[in-house]
């Protein structure tokens, strides 16, 4: 049981709680099904789901082990004397007190099938926002990965893949650019340039149109590179890696900050459950051997465990804060990475199609080089070109006749 303060308070119970007063006129409360009892007003919500969540895991423990008839009449309740509730087994344990709540690396869960029902904040929309929240054993089982680093490194990914593939249209460039470079040396060629006639002209065209396809070749090499290669390079520059060490930063900081606002909870239900075992040590003593003195030693070791409960809250508070701090950060922060890898892969996904439509162009292009050259040989016409051969290399039509004696 945690020390509550005691506090008036008019609202009403929640069903099945009851309220007391103690000889000493001080209001505590006792819920008749669960037996939870507790100075505080059970509809104060955090605190008392606080209390709540510490007596399950009691009980899940097989630990909640006060007396039955303890939470019959609220006389047995309270020690006549000092008006504390008696749960001493409680007491003794909670300086091995199981955690409050599950808790993975000093975040806090609700206990399976506790707690109110949880909505995933963007239902329906696989959002980073709501799968990221437990840290990740790595597969040796050794170290563990934070969630949100999970989300780093698949930005750290993304923006790798986004460099390869720079690389790999980079590669591409330049096998175009040695195709033309090739094409462009080859329509140079003197091969056959004595062709004659109509099959001459062809042949001519056929040598020309490699050098069109040429430079067909270089304009999607050249737009290859301004279009789809560069983009991709300066896709989000050197900035990029900054940003993602800031949000990195920034939630390992708020992570830091709550494992030591843990560290403090931890230290100080530590004290709580020391202070509460001096005065049970000391309300024994009571029992055995009244005197002054130890009457009040009670009230100061009291006092005391008050305090200790106090201080205990007060570093649950703290680490509530920083444990909700961390939380909307998280959202904030894992939404802003969600909505950069969309961008991500929108970038991308426009500058393939980009290539994709260069690509056709390309081909659109290298089929009017060849289109010419198609005519030409159409209009090549061996009767025309043998006229003309004749005609200029023609070495005489008068025939031979017969020899007259
Ligand atoms: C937990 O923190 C919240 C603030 O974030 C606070 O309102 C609440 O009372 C705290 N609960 C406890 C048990 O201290
Ligand atoms: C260009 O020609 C060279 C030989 O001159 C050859 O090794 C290379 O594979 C050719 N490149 C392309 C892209 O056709
Ligand atoms: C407690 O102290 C009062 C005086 O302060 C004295 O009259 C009384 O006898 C004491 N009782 C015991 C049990 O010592
Ligand atoms: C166009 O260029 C490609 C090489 O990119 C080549 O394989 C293809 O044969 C060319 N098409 C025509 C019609 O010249
Ligand atoms: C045919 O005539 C052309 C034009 O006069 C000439 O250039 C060529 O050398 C001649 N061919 C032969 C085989 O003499």
């Amino acid at each position: 049981v945690v020390y509550l303060r005691q506090e008036s308070d008019a609202r009403p119970l929640p069903p099945g709680w009851r309220s007391y007063v103690s000889p000493e006129g001080l209001r505590y409360y006792v819920n008749s099904c669960s037996k939870e009892t507790t100075w505080r007003h059970p509809s104060s919500s955090r605190k008392f789901l606080f209390v709540l969540a510490l007596c399950s895991s009691l009980c899940l423990s097989g630990f909640f082990l006060c007396p039955p008839q303890a939470h019959g009449s609220p006389n047995l309740l309270m020690s006549d004397r000092l008006s504390l509730p008696i749960c001493s087994i409680q007491m003794k344990l909670s300086s091995s007190l199981p955690l409050s709540l599950p808790q993975i690396n000093c975040v806090t869960f609700p206990l399976p099938g506790e707690g109110p029902e949880q909505q995933l904040l963007k239902p329906n929309e696989w959002s980073y926002c709501d799968y990221f929240w437990t840290d990740k054993k790595d597969p040796q089982g050794t170290a563990s990965v934070a969630g949100f680093e999970v989300l780093l490194q698949k930005q750290l990914k993304g923006k790798q893949m986004q460099k390869e593939m720079a690389e790999f249209i980079h590669e591409r460039i330049k096998i175009e650019e040695e195709y033309a470079k090739n094409l462009s040396k080859l329509s140079l060629s003197p091969l056959a340039a004595q062709e004659e006639g109509t099959l001459g002209e062809a042949w001519t065209q056929l040598k020309k149109s490699l050098h069109d396809e040429a430079e067909v070749h270089l304009k999607f090499s050249n737009k290859l590179h301004s279009e789809v290669e560069k983009p991709l390079l300066t896709f989000r520059g050197d900035n990029f890696k900054k940003d993602l060490k800031k949000y990195d930063h920034h939630i390992a900081d708020l992570r830091k900050q709550l494992a030591s606002r843990y560290a403090g909870v931890e230290k100080a239900r530590k004290a709580l459950a020391d202070r509460q075992k001096d005065l049970e040590v000391k309300t024994q003593q009571l029992e055995i051997k009244l005197s002054n003195k130890t009457e009040e030693d009670i009230k100061k070791a009291r006092r005391k465990s008050t305090q200790a409960g106090d201080d205990l809250m007060r570093c649950v508070d703290l680490y509530n804060q920083t444990q909700s701090k961390w939380f909307e950060e998280m959202v904030t922060t894992s939404m802003e990475l969600e909505k950069l890898e969309v961008d991500r892969i929108e970038w991308i996904q426009q500058h393939l199609r980009q290539y994709t439509t260069l690509r056709h162009e390309t081909d659109m292009f290298n089929q009017s080089t060849v289109e010419p050259v198609d005519q030409l040989l159409q209009n090549v016409d061996p009767a025309k070109d043998r006229e003309l051969w004749v005609k200029e290399n023609k070495t005489g039509e008068v025939r031979p006749v017969d020899m007259d004696i």
